[in-house]
Protein backbone atom coordinates (compact mmCIF):
# COMPACT_ATOMS: atom_id res chain seq x y z
CA UNK A 1 0.00 0.00 0.00
CA UNK A 2 2.56 2.79 1.18
CA UNK A 3 4.75 1.52 -2.41
CA UNK A 4 1.83 1.94 -4.42
CA UNK A 5 1.16 5.24 -2.78
CA UNK A 6 4.90 5.82 -3.07
CA UNK A 7 5.09 5.10 -7.18
CA UNK A 8 1.92 7.19 -7.78
CA UNK A 9 3.34 10.24 -6.09
CA UNK A 10 6.68 9.86 -7.54
CA UNK A 11 4.68 10.26 -10.75
CA UNK A 12 3.11 13.01 -9.44
CA UNK A 13 6.27 14.82 -8.24
CA UNK A 14 7.74 14.03 -11.92
CA UNK A 15 5.20 16.35 -13.20
CA UNK A 16 5.36 19.01 -10.48
CA UNK A 17 9.19 19.41 -10.53
CA UNK A 18 9.37 21.65 -13.18
CA UNK A 19 8.14 23.90 -11.04
CA UNK A 20 11.57 23.49 -9.13
CA UNK A 21 12.78 26.77 -10.64
CA UNK A 22 10.09 28.31 -7.92
CA UNK A 23 12.32 26.81 -4.76
CA UNK A 24 15.00 27.87 -6.29
CA UNK A 25 13.77 31.20 -6.32
CA UNK A 26 14.19 31.23 -2.55
CA UNK A 27 17.83 32.13 -2.02
CA UNK A 28 19.45 30.51 0.85
CA UNK A 29 22.48 31.41 1.45
CA UNK A 30 25.12 31.35 4.31
CA UNK A 31 27.86 28.87 4.03
CA UNK A 32 31.27 30.01 2.27
CA UNK A 33 33.46 27.55 1.38
CA UNK A 34 36.89 28.30 0.93
CA UNK A 35 38.16 29.57 -2.17
CA UNK A 36 39.57 27.04 -4.53
CA UNK A 37 42.92 27.80 -5.80
CA UNK A 38 43.01 26.90 -9.39
CA UNK A 39 42.35 22.99 -10.03
CA UNK A 40 43.04 22.05 -6.57
CA UNK A 41 44.54 18.77 -6.27
CA UNK A 42 41.99 16.84 -7.22
CA UNK A 43 42.51 13.85 -9.62
CA UNK A 44 39.05 15.10 -11.34
CA UNK A 45 36.86 17.78 -11.27
CA UNK A 46 34.10 15.38 -12.73
CA UNK A 47 33.13 14.51 -8.71
CA UNK A 48 31.83 18.31 -8.75
CA UNK A 49 28.23 17.95 -7.68
CA UNK A 50 24.88 19.57 -8.79
CA UNK A 51 22.58 20.62 -6.69
CA UNK A 52 18.88 20.97 -7.52
CA UNK A 53 17.27 23.26 -4.95
CA UNK A 54 18.69 22.02 -2.14
CA UNK A 55 16.46 18.89 -2.53
CA UNK A 56 18.66 16.41 -4.66
CA UNK A 57 22.44 16.46 -5.34
CA UNK A 58 23.80 14.94 -8.29
CA UNK A 59 26.71 13.75 -9.30
CA UNK A 60 27.94 12.83 -13.15
CA UNK A 61 29.56 9.61 -13.90
CA UNK A 62 30.47 7.99 -17.68
CA UNK A 63 28.80 4.50 -17.73
CA UNK A 64 29.92 2.62 -21.05
CA UNK A 65 31.51 5.98 -22.65
CA UNK A 66 27.87 7.82 -21.36
CA UNK A 67 27.42 10.14 -19.03
CA UNK A 68 24.62 9.98 -16.50
CA UNK A 69 23.11 11.95 -13.93
CA UNK A 70 23.26 10.33 -10.46
CA UNK A 71 21.71 11.05 -7.01
CA UNK A 72 24.13 11.13 -4.15
CA UNK A 73 23.16 8.59 -1.77
CA UNK A 74 25.49 7.59 1.87
CA UNK A 75 22.24 6.14 2.52
CA UNK A 76 22.10 3.09 0.40
CA UNK A 77 25.10 1.41 -1.14
CA UNK A 78 23.61 0.07 -5.05
CA UNK A 79 24.20 1.99 -8.57
CA UNK A 80 21.17 2.16 -10.04
CA UNK A 81 20.62 4.06 -13.41
CA UNK A 82 17.65 3.76 -16.46
CA UNK A 83 18.21 4.70 -19.95
CA UNK A 84 20.24 3.13 -22.58
CA UNK A 85 23.58 1.98 -20.96
CA UNK A 86 25.82 0.88 -24.01
CA UNK A 87 28.77 -1.69 -23.95
CA UNK A 88 27.14 -3.41 -21.16
CA UNK A 89 27.21 -7.66 -20.21
CA UNK A 90 24.72 -9.42 -18.91
CA UNK A 91 25.09 -11.03 -15.60
CA UNK A 92 21.89 -13.07 -15.78
CA UNK A 93 20.46 -12.02 -12.54
CA UNK A 94 17.90 -9.09 -11.99
CA UNK A 95 16.96 -7.61 -8.46
CA UNK A 96 14.86 -4.79 -6.77
CA UNK A 97 16.04 -2.65 -4.78
CA UNK A 98 13.82 -0.88 -2.29
CA UNK A 99 14.26 2.71 -0.52
CA UNK A 100 12.90 3.94 2.25
CA UNK A 101 9.37 4.97 -0.45
CA UNK A 102 9.72 3.31 -4.13
CA UNK A 103 11.99 1.07 -5.47
CA UNK A 104 14.07 0.32 -9.08
CA UNK A 105 14.45 -2.73 -10.92
CA UNK A 106 15.66 -4.37 -13.26
CA UNK A 107 18.43 -6.45 -14.46
CA UNK A 108 22.09 -6.30 -13.10
CA UNK A 109 24.47 -5.75 -15.58
CA UNK A 110 28.25 -5.09 -16.33
CA UNK A 111 30.06 -2.11 -17.59
CA UNK A 112 32.98 0.26 -17.53
CA UNK A 113 32.45 2.75 -15.67
CA UNK A 114 34.41 6.36 -15.39
CA UNK A 115 34.43 8.50 -12.24
CA UNK A 116 36.54 11.09 -10.35
CA UNK A 117 39.27 9.87 -12.69
CA UNK A 118 39.12 6.10 -12.27
CA UNK A 119 37.99 3.58 -14.53
CA UNK A 120 36.45 0.70 -12.82
CA UNK A 121 36.40 -2.15 -15.81
CA UNK A 122 32.97 -4.04 -14.72
CA UNK A 123 31.40 -2.23 -12.19
CA UNK A 124 27.59 -4.08 -11.48
CA UNK A 125 24.65 -2.17 -11.59
CA UNK A 126 20.61 -2.17 -11.67
CA UNK A 127 19.22 -1.26 -14.93
CA UNK A 128 16.12 0.37 -14.01
CA UNK A 129 13.31 -0.63 -15.56
CA UNK A 130 10.43 0.35 -13.49
CA UNK A 131 9.92 3.73 -15.53
CA UNK A 132 10.38 5.95 -12.14
CA UNK A 133 13.80 7.26 -12.84
CA UNK A 134 14.44 9.81 -15.92
CA UNK A 135 16.34 8.87 -18.77
CA UNK A 136 19.70 8.43 -17.80
CA UNK A 137 19.65 8.95 -14.38
CA UNK A 138 20.07 6.97 -11.37
CA UNK A 139 21.48 6.72 -7.39
CA UNK A 140 24.74 5.81 -6.61
CA UNK A 141 24.60 4.06 -3.27
CA UNK A 142 27.97 5.58 -1.00
CA UNK A 143 26.86 3.28 1.92
CA UNK A 144 28.86 0.09 2.97
CA UNK A 145 28.85 -2.89 0.78
CA UNK A 146 27.88 -5.47 3.07
CA UNK A 147 24.40 -3.41 2.63
CA UNK A 148 24.71 -4.20 -1.55
CA UNK A 149 21.60 -5.84 -3.00
CA UNK A 150 23.35 -6.25 -6.08
CA UNK A 151 26.83 -7.89 -4.05
CA UNK A 152 24.24 -10.06 -2.15
CA UNK A 153 22.71 -11.43 -5.46
CA UNK A 154 26.21 -11.94 -6.73
CA UNK A 155 27.56 -12.79 -3.89
CA UNK A 156 31.33 -11.95 -4.86
CA UNK A 157 33.53 -8.96 -5.34
CA UNK A 158 32.01 -9.16 -8.78
CA UNK A 159 29.32 -6.84 -7.36
CA UNK A 160 30.69 -4.58 -5.32
CA UNK A 161 29.63 -0.58 -5.22
CA UNK A 162 31.76 2.15 -7.09
CA UNK A 163 33.55 3.33 -4.17
CA UNK A 164 34.70 -0.32 -2.85
CA UNK A 165 36.12 -1.01 -6.50
CA UNK A 166 37.98 2.27 -6.61
CA UNK A 167 39.33 1.42 -3.14
CA UNK A 168 40.52 -1.83 -4.22
CA UNK A 169 42.06 -0.39 -8.06
CA UNK A 170 44.75 1.20 -6.28
CA UNK A 171 46.09 -0.13 -2.53
CA UNK A 172 47.78 3.31 -1.76
CA UNK A 173 44.12 5.43 -2.45
CA UNK A 174 43.23 5.90 1.36
CA UNK A 175 40.07 4.31 2.12
CA UNK A 176 38.03 7.21 2.59
CA UNK A 177 35.05 9.58 0.76
CA UNK A 178 34.05 13.10 1.92
CA UNK A 179 31.42 15.26 1.46
CA UNK A 180 30.41 18.93 1.09
CA UNK A 181 26.68 19.64 -0.04
CA UNK A 182 26.21 22.89 -1.02
CA UNK A 183 23.49 26.14 -1.00
CA UNK A 184 21.86 26.43 -4.39
CA UNK A 185 22.03 29.01 -6.73
CA UNK A 186 23.13 31.23 -4.00
CA UNK A 187 24.37 34.65 -5.84
CA UNK A 188 27.29 35.12 -4.10
CA UNK A 189 27.98 31.44 -3.83
CA UNK A 190 28.10 28.86 -6.73
CA UNK A 191 29.56 26.28 -4.87
CA UNK A 192 27.56 23.41 -5.59
CA UNK A 193 28.99 20.77 -3.41
CA UNK A 194 31.71 18.30 -3.76
CA UNK A 195 32.52 14.75 -3.26
CA UNK A 196 36.07 13.22 -3.07
CA UNK A 197 37.38 9.55 -2.73
CA UNK A 198 40.28 8.89 -1.19
CA UNK A 199 40.99 13.61 -0.64
CA UNK A 200 40.44 15.78 1.40
CA UNK A 201 38.86 19.06 -0.01
CA UNK A 202 41.33 21.96 -0.53
CA UNK A 203 40.66 24.34 2.72
CA UNK A 204 39.12 21.68 4.71
CA UNK A 205 42.67 19.89 5.68
CA UNK A 206 41.62 20.53 9.31
CA UNK A 207 39.08 17.72 9.67
CA UNK A 208 41.76 15.36 10.16
CA UNK A 209 41.99 16.48 13.52
CA UNK A 210 38.36 16.37 14.37
CA UNK A 211 36.97 13.35 16.93
CA UNK A 212 36.96 10.04 15.27
CA UNK A 213 33.62 8.90 15.40
CA UNK A 214 33.04 5.43 15.81
CA UNK A 215 30.76 3.67 13.52
CA UNK A 216 27.90 1.70 15.10
CA UNK A 217 28.63 -1.62 14.32
CA UNK A 218 24.83 -2.98 13.16
CA UNK A 219 24.95 -6.52 14.17
CA UNK A 220 21.68 -7.13 11.61
CA UNK A 221 22.24 -8.50 8.45
CA UNK A 222 21.93 -5.89 5.73
CA UNK A 223 21.22 -2.85 8.33
CA UNK A 224 24.39 -1.23 8.28
CA UNK A 225 24.77 2.39 7.58
CA UNK A 226 27.39 5.02 7.98
CA UNK A 227 25.99 5.98 11.43
CA UNK A 228 27.30 7.14 15.07
CA UNK A 229 26.20 7.76 18.49
CA UNK A 230 25.23 11.50 19.13
CA UNK A 231 26.77 12.64 22.62
CA UNK A 232 24.39 12.34 25.57
CA UNK A 233 22.17 15.74 25.70
CA UNK A 234 23.77 16.20 22.33
CA UNK A 235 20.81 17.78 20.99
CA UNK A 236 19.97 21.27 22.36
CA UNK A 237 16.96 22.99 21.26
CA UNK A 238 16.22 26.46 20.47
CA UNK A 239 16.25 27.41 23.83
CA UNK A 240 19.51 25.98 24.20
CA UNK A 241 18.43 23.15 26.68
CA UNK A 242 19.30 19.24 25.91
CA UNK A 243 16.17 17.37 24.14
CA UNK A 244 15.15 14.63 26.27
CA UNK A 245 15.93 11.76 24.50
CA UNK A 246 15.77 7.65 24.90
CA UNK A 247 17.23 5.80 22.02
CA UNK A 248 15.53 2.92 20.60
CA UNK A 249 18.43 0.84 19.42
CA UNK A 250 19.28 -2.43 20.58
CA UNK A 251 23.00 -2.64 22.13
CA UNK A 252 23.51 1.26 22.31
CA UNK A 253 23.61 3.67 24.93
CA UNK A 254 19.98 4.70 26.08
CA UNK A 255 20.70 8.12 26.28
CA UNK A 256 22.58 8.76 22.78
CA UNK A 257 20.44 8.77 19.95
CA UNK A 258 22.18 6.57 16.81
CA UNK A 259 22.14 8.77 14.08
CA UNK A 260 22.47 7.62 9.87
CA UNK A 261 24.12 10.38 7.71
CA UNK A 262 22.10 10.06 4.69
CA UNK A 263 22.71 12.45 1.20
CA UNK A 264 19.81 11.61 0.27
CA UNK A 265 17.13 12.51 2.62
CA UNK A 266 15.79 16.41 2.51
CA UNK A 267 13.95 16.94 5.41
CA UNK A 268 16.04 15.15 8.16
CA UNK A 269 14.02 13.09 9.71
CA UNK A 270 13.99 12.75 14.17
CA UNK A 271 12.11 11.09 16.95
CA UNK A 272 8.88 13.13 17.66
CA UNK A 273 10.14 14.22 20.89
CA UNK A 274 13.07 15.88 18.67
CA UNK A 275 10.68 17.63 16.59
CA UNK A 276 8.01 18.95 19.71
CA UNK A 277 11.30 20.20 21.23
CA UNK A 278 12.47 22.46 18.25
CA UNK A 279 8.63 22.71 16.60
CA UNK A 280 6.00 23.17 19.30
CA UNK A 281 7.24 26.34 21.21
CA UNK A 282 7.71 28.35 18.32
CA UNK A 283 4.02 30.15 17.60
CA UNK A 284 1.57 29.73 15.10
CA UNK A 285 3.88 26.42 14.50
CA UNK A 286 1.40 23.54 12.95
CA UNK A 287 1.93 19.76 13.51
CA UNK A 288 -0.59 18.81 10.05
CA UNK A 289 -1.58 15.92 9.20
CA UNK A 290 -1.34 14.83 5.41
CA UNK A 291 -3.37 12.18 4.19
CA UNK A 292 -1.33 9.03 3.57
CA UNK A 293 2.18 10.75 4.69
CA UNK A 294 1.69 11.75 8.02
CA UNK A 295 2.67 14.66 10.45
CA UNK A 296 4.87 17.48 8.95
CA UNK A 297 5.79 20.27 11.02
CA UNK A 298 5.39 24.00 9.58
CA UNK A 299 6.58 26.57 11.14
CA UNK A 300 6.37 30.86 10.04
CA UNK A 301 9.69 31.49 8.20
CA UNK A 302 10.38 34.09 10.21
CA UNK A 303 11.04 32.20 13.71
CA UNK A 304 14.94 32.11 13.90
CA UNK A 305 15.36 28.73 15.46
CA UNK A 306 18.64 27.97 16.50
CA UNK A 307 19.67 24.38 17.16
CA UNK A 308 22.72 22.05 17.71
CA UNK A 309 23.89 18.96 17.22
CA UNK A 310 26.69 17.42 19.06
CA UNK A 311 29.34 14.72 18.38
CA UNK A 312 32.65 13.71 20.47
CA UNK A 313 31.97 16.58 22.40
CA UNK A 314 31.80 19.31 19.79
CA UNK A 315 29.09 21.03 18.86
CA UNK A 316 27.87 21.68 14.99
CA UNK A 317 25.55 24.69 15.52
CA UNK A 318 22.94 24.36 12.24
CA UNK A 319 22.11 27.24 10.42
CA UNK A 320 19.01 28.29 11.07
CA UNK A 321 17.99 28.45 7.50
CA UNK A 322 17.92 24.38 7.26
CA UNK A 323 15.94 24.56 10.58
CA UNK A 324 12.82 25.94 8.81
CA UNK A 325 13.29 25.88 5.15
CA UNK A 326 11.10 26.26 1.81
CA UNK A 327 8.97 28.82 1.90
CA UNK A 328 5.65 27.58 1.33
CA UNK A 329 3.97 30.37 -0.34
CA UNK A 330 1.38 30.41 2.12
CA UNK A 331 0.74 33.08 4.90
CA UNK A 332 -0.70 32.29 8.26
CA UNK A 333 -3.65 34.95 9.11
CA UNK A 334 -0.88 37.06 10.58
CA UNK A 335 0.53 37.31 6.87
CA UNK A 336 3.50 35.22 7.93
CA UNK A 337 4.95 32.83 5.48
CA UNK A 338 4.93 29.64 6.22
CA UNK A 339 7.84 27.49 5.85
CA UNK A 340 8.50 23.37 6.43
CA UNK A 341 10.70 22.20 9.30
CA UNK A 342 14.25 20.81 8.34
CA UNK A 343 13.87 18.12 11.13
CA UNK A 344 10.72 16.46 10.77
CA UNK A 345 8.93 13.43 13.11
CA UNK A 346 10.62 10.17 11.16
CA UNK A 347 8.08 8.94 8.81
CA UNK A 348 6.85 5.27 9.36
CA UNK A 349 8.37 3.87 6.14
CA UNK A 350 11.99 5.36 7.08
CA UNK A 351 11.93 4.25 10.79
CA UNK A 352 14.10 1.15 11.63
CA UNK A 353 14.99 -0.26 15.23
CA UNK A 354 18.67 0.06 13.90
CA UNK A 355 18.76 3.66 14.34
CA UNK A 356 16.80 6.69 15.90
CA UNK A 357 17.54 10.01 13.11
CA UNK A 358 18.23 9.94 9.84
CA UNK A 359 20.38 12.97 9.07
CA UNK A 360 19.77 14.79 5.67
CA UNK A 361 20.50 17.44 3.68
CA UNK A 362 19.17 20.11 6.38
CA UNK A 363 21.98 18.60 8.87
CA UNK A 364 24.95 18.08 6.48
CA UNK A 365 24.61 21.18 4.67
CA UNK A 366 26.30 22.59 7.84
CA UNK A 367 29.36 20.07 7.97
CA UNK A 368 31.87 18.52 5.60
CA UNK A 369 31.52 15.11 6.14
CA UNK A 370 34.31 12.14 6.41
CA UNK A 371 33.67 8.87 6.63
CA UNK A 372 36.79 6.52 6.27
CA UNK A 373 34.99 2.96 5.64
CA UNK A 374 38.36 0.94 7.52
CA UNK A 375 37.97 -2.46 6.59
CA UNK A 376 34.29 -1.99 5.61
CA UNK A 377 34.99 -2.73 2.12
CA UNK A 378 34.48 -5.76 -0.15
CA UNK A 379 31.76 -6.99 1.81
CA UNK A 380 33.48 -7.16 5.13
CA UNK A 381 32.59 -5.80 8.40
CA UNK A 382 35.88 -4.62 9.86
CA UNK A 383 37.78 -6.10 11.92
CA UNK A 384 41.44 -4.62 12.38
CA UNK A 385 40.56 -1.07 10.80
CA UNK A 386 37.23 -0.04 11.99
CA UNK A 387 35.77 2.76 9.70
CA UNK A 388 35.23 5.80 11.48
CA UNK A 389 33.57 9.24 10.51
CA UNK A 390 34.50 12.70 10.76
CA UNK A 391 32.69 16.03 10.90
CA UNK A 392 33.83 19.73 10.68
CA UNK A 393 31.27 22.20 11.33
CA UNK A 394 31.05 25.03 8.41
CA UNK A 395 28.69 27.00 10.01
CA UNK A 396 29.73 30.68 11.26
CA UNK A 397 26.61 31.71 13.55
CA UNK A 398 27.02 34.66 13.33
CA UNK A 399 27.07 34.83 9.44
CA UNK A 400 24.19 32.97 9.55
CA UNK A 401 22.24 35.22 11.85
CA UNK A 402 23.02 37.84 9.26
CA UNK A 403 21.91 35.67 6.30
CA UNK A 404 18.42 34.77 8.14
CA UNK A 405 17.76 38.57 8.83
CA UNK A 406 18.39 39.13 5.21
CA UNK A 407 16.85 36.24 3.43
CA UNK A 408 13.93 35.95 5.93
CA UNK A 409 13.26 39.57 7.74
CA UNK A 410 13.53 41.93 5.11
CA UNK A 411 16.94 42.88 6.70
CA UNK A 412 15.24 44.42 9.26
CA UNK A 413 17.03 42.59 12.81
CA UNK A 414 13.96 42.08 15.36
CA UNK A 415 14.82 38.77 15.98
CA UNK A 416 14.78 40.22 19.98
CA UNK A 417 10.75 39.94 19.79
CA UNK A 418 10.95 37.02 19.25
CA UNK A 419 9.70 34.12 22.20
CA UNK A 420 9.42 30.75 22.43
CA UNK A 421 6.28 29.74 23.83
CA UNK A 422 6.50 28.58 27.45
CA UNK A 423 8.07 24.71 27.89
CA UNK A 424 4.95 23.59 29.41
CA UNK A 425 3.56 23.36 25.77
CA UNK A 426 5.76 20.40 25.35
CA UNK A 427 4.36 17.07 26.39
CA UNK A 428 5.53 15.54 28.94
CA UNK A 429 8.17 12.80 27.89
CA UNK A 430 8.14 9.31 28.68
CA UNK A 431 11.76 8.87 29.81
CA UNK A 432 12.14 5.12 29.38
CA UNK A 433 9.33 4.18 26.67
CA UNK A 434 10.15 0.58 26.93
CA UNK A 435 8.07 -0.34 24.06
CA UNK A 436 9.53 -3.33 23.49
CA UNK A 437 6.75 -4.29 20.92
CA UNK A 438 8.64 -2.52 19.00
CA UNK A 439 8.62 -0.77 15.55
CA UNK A 440 10.65 -4.10 13.91
CA UNK A 441 7.27 -5.47 14.71
CA UNK A 442 5.13 -2.83 12.64
CA UNK A 443 7.88 -1.90 9.28
CA UNK A 444 8.98 -6.29 9.56
CA UNK A 445 6.93 -6.46 5.99
CA UNK A 446 9.29 -3.86 4.25
CA UNK A 447 12.73 -5.30 5.65
CA UNK A 448 14.74 -5.69 4.93
CA UNK A 449 14.75 -3.18 2.17
CA UNK A 450 13.91 -0.12 3.46
CA UNK A 451 16.61 -0.44 6.24
CA UNK A 452 18.30 1.16 3.42
CA UNK A 453 17.09 3.67 4.44
CA UNK A 454 17.31 5.91 1.86
CA UNK A 455 16.80 7.93 -0.15
CA UNK A 456 15.58 9.08 -3.20
CA UNK A 457 12.28 8.05 -2.97
CA UNK A 458 11.87 9.35 0.98
CA UNK A 459 13.20 12.87 -0.13
CA UNK A 460 11.26 13.06 -2.96
CA UNK A 461 7.66 12.23 -1.06
CA UNK A 462 8.87 15.47 1.31
CA UNK A 463 9.41 17.26 -2.14
CA UNK A 464 6.14 16.18 -2.89
CA UNK A 465 4.13 17.02 0.28
CA UNK A 466 6.38 20.49 -0.04
CA UNK A 467 4.47 20.83 -3.78
CA UNK A 468 0.89 19.66 -2.72
CA UNK A 469 1.15 21.79 0.28
CA UNK A 470 1.92 24.87 -2.27
CA UNK A 471 -0.66 24.09 -4.60
CA UNK A 472 -3.60 23.67 -1.76
CA UNK A 473 -3.42 27.42 -1.45
CA UNK A 474 -6.92 27.50 -1.92
CA UNK A 475 -8.24 24.21 -1.06
CA UNK A 476 -7.32 22.16 1.64
CA UNK A 477 -4.76 19.61 1.61
CA UNK A 478 -5.54 17.54 -1.08
CA UNK A 479 -4.75 13.54 -1.24
CA UNK A 480 -1.74 12.98 -2.68
CA UNK A 481 -2.82 10.37 -5.54
CA UNK A 482 -5.03 13.09 -6.72
CA UNK A 483 -4.77 14.73 -10.28
CA UNK A 484 -2.81 18.22 -10.29
CA UNK A 485 -4.09 20.82 -9.09
CA UNK A 486 -6.03 23.33 -11.46
CA UNK A 487 -3.71 25.94 -11.12
CA UNK A 488 -0.12 23.96 -11.79
CA UNK A 489 0.72 24.37 -15.52
CA UNK A 490 0.43 20.63 -16.24
CA UNK A 491 -3.35 20.52 -15.22
CA UNK A 492 -3.90 19.64 -19.02
CA UNK A 493 -2.81 16.16 -18.56
CA UNK A 494 -3.69 14.00 -15.59
CA UNK A 495 -0.66 12.77 -14.49
CA UNK A 496 -0.89 9.54 -14.02
CA UNK A 497 -2.75 8.57 -16.95
CA UNK A 498 0.08 9.73 -18.83
CA UNK A 499 3.34 9.42 -17.28
CA UNK A 500 6.27 10.27 -19.79
CA UNK A 501 9.25 8.80 -18.89
CA UNK A 502 11.49 11.00 -20.73
CA UNK A 503 10.58 13.64 -18.69
CA UNK A 504 13.49 14.27 -15.81
CA UNK A 505 12.38 14.37 -12.29
C1 LIG B 1 26.46 16.43 -16.02
O1 LIG B 1 26.45 16.48 -17.41
C2 LIG B 1 25.40 17.26 -17.95
C3 LIG B 1 25.43 17.12 -19.45
O2 LIG B 1 26.73 17.01 -19.91
C4 LIG B 1 25.58 18.69 -17.50
O3 LIG B 1 24.53 19.48 -17.98
C5 LIG B 1 25.54 18.72 -15.98
O4 LIG B 1 25.77 20.01 -15.51
C6 LIG B 1 26.60 17.81 -15.43
N1 LIG B 1 26.44 17.71 -14.00
C7 LIG B 1 27.45 17.76 -13.17
C8 LIG B 1 27.13 17.49 -11.75
O5 LIG B 1 28.57 18.00 -13.53
C1 LIG C 1 48.06 4.64 -7.01
O1 LIG C 1 47.91 5.83 -6.23
C2 LIG C 1 49.14 6.49 -6.00
C3 LIG C 1 48.89 7.61 -5.02
O2 LIG C 1 47.69 8.26 -5.31
C4 LIG C 1 49.70 6.96 -7.32
O3 LIG C 1 50.93 7.60 -7.11
C5 LIG C 1 49.91 5.74 -8.23
O4 LIG C 1 50.32 6.19 -9.49
C6 LIG C 1 48.61 4.98 -8.36
N1 LIG C 1 48.85 3.76 -9.10
C7 LIG C 1 48.09 3.41 -10.12
C8 LIG C 1 48.43 2.10 -10.76
O5 LIG C 1 47.17 4.10 -10.52
C1 LIG D 1 42.45 24.25 12.38
O1 LIG D 1 42.28 23.87 13.74
C2 LIG D 1 43.16 24.55 14.61
C3 LIG D 1 42.95 23.96 15.99
O2 LIG D 1 41.64 23.59 16.19
C4 LIG D 1 42.88 26.04 14.57
O3 LIG D 1 43.77 26.70 15.42
C5 LIG D 1 43.05 26.53 13.15
O4 LIG D 1 42.69 27.88 13.06
C6 LIG D 1 42.19 25.72 12.22
N1 LIG D 1 42.48 26.13 10.87
C7 LIG D 1 41.53 26.45 10.01
C8 LIG D 1 41.99 26.80 8.65
O5 LIG D 1 40.36 26.45 10.31
C1 LIG E 1 -3.80 11.61 10.18
O1 LIG E 1 -4.74 11.30 9.15
C2 LIG E 1 -4.91 9.92 8.94
C3 LIG E 1 -5.83 9.72 7.77
O2 LIG E 1 -6.61 10.84 7.55
C4 LIG E 1 -5.47 9.28 10.21
O3 LIG E 1 -5.63 7.90 10.01
C5 LIG E 1 -4.49 9.52 11.33
O4 LIG E 1 -5.00 9.00 12.53
C6 LIG E 1 -4.23 10.98 11.49
N1 LIG E 1 -3.20 11.15 12.48
C7 LIG E 1 -3.32 11.99 13.48
C8 LIG E 1 -2.23 12.03 14.45
O5 LIG E 1 -4.29 12.73 13.60
C1 LIG F 1 33.35 14.74 26.56
O1 LIG F 1 34.02 15.42 27.61
C2 LIG F 1 33.82 14.84 28.88
C3 LIG F 1 34.52 15.68 29.91
O2 LIG F 1 34.73 16.96 29.44
C4 LIG F 1 34.36 13.42 28.89
O3 LIG F 1 34.13 12.85 30.15
C5 LIG F 1 33.67 12.62 27.82
O4 LIG F 1 34.23 11.34 27.75
C6 LIG F 1 33.82 13.29 26.49
N1 LIG F 1 32.97 12.58 25.54
C7 LIG F 1 33.40 12.24 24.35
C8 LIG F 1 32.43 11.49 23.51
O5 LIG F 1 34.51 12.52 23.93
C1 LIG G 1 20.71 32.54 17.05
O1 LIG G 1 22.11 32.58 17.13
C2 LIG G 1 22.66 33.82 16.69
C3 LIG G 1 24.16 33.68 16.70
O2 LIG G 1 24.60 33.24 17.94
C4 LIG G 1 22.18 34.94 17.57
O3 LIG G 1 22.68 36.16 17.10
C5 LIG G 1 20.67 34.97 17.51
O4 LIG G 1 20.19 35.96 18.40
C6 LIG G 1 20.10 33.63 17.91
N1 LIG G 1 18.67 33.71 17.72
C7 LIG G 1 17.81 33.24 18.60
C8 LIG G 1 16.37 33.44 18.28
O5 LIG G 1 18.17 32.66 19.62
C1 LIG H 1 13.91 16.06 30.92
O1 LIG H 1 14.27 15.08 31.88
C2 LIG H 1 14.60 15.62 33.12
C3 LIG H 1 15.07 14.49 34.01
O2 LIG H 1 14.37 13.32 33.77
C4 LIG H 1 13.35 16.31 33.71
O3 LIG H 1 13.70 16.90 34.92
C5 LIG H 1 12.92 17.41 32.73
O4 LIG H 1 11.72 17.99 33.18
C6 LIG H 1 12.68 16.82 31.36
N1 LIG H 1 12.39 17.89 30.45
C7 LIG H 1 11.38 17.84 29.60
C8 LIG H 1 11.22 19.03 28.71
O5 LIG H 1 10.64 16.90 29.52
C1 LIG I 1 7.68 -6.88 26.55
O1 LIG I 1 7.82 -6.63 27.92
C2 LIG I 1 7.04 -7.47 28.75
C3 LIG I 1 7.19 -7.04 30.18
O2 LIG I 1 8.17 -6.06 30.35
C4 LIG I 1 7.50 -8.92 28.56
O3 LIG I 1 6.70 -9.78 29.32
C5 LIG I 1 7.37 -9.27 27.10
O4 LIG I 1 7.86 -10.57 26.87
C6 LIG I 1 8.14 -8.30 26.23
N1 LIG I 1 7.88 -8.58 24.85
C7 LIG I 1 8.85 -8.67 23.96
C8 LIG I 1 8.42 -8.95 22.56
O5 LIG I 1 10.03 -8.49 24.23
Amino acid sequence: MKLSLASSLLVYITFLLDDLSAVNALRLHGIRPPPRSGLGRRVAMSGDLKNSGDVKYWTNVTMGGKSVSLLLDTGSSDLTVAGDIPNTKDTGKTTELSYAIGSAKGPIKLVEVGYEGYTIPDQAFVLDTSGVQGEDQGIIGLGPSSNSKIRQVLNSAAGNPVVDHIFKLNSSTPNFISIILGRSDDPDDKYPGDLTIGEIIDGYENITSQPKLEVFDVKANGGQHWQTLIDAKGILGPDGQPVNVTSRVKGGSKNRLNAIFDTGFTMSQVPQAVADAFYLRVPDAKLENITGVGEIYTVPCNAELNVTFKFGNVSIPVHPLDTSSDDLGRTDPLGNQICLGGFQPIQDSAESDTYDIILGMTFLRNVYLLINFGDFVDGKDGKTNDPYIQLLSRTDLAEAHTDFVVNRLDGVDDTDNFHLLPASVLPVVDQDPDDNESLSEKIKPYLPYIIAGSAVLGLLLLIGIFFCIRSSRQKRYRRLHDPAPAGLHHSQEPPFASYQPARRY
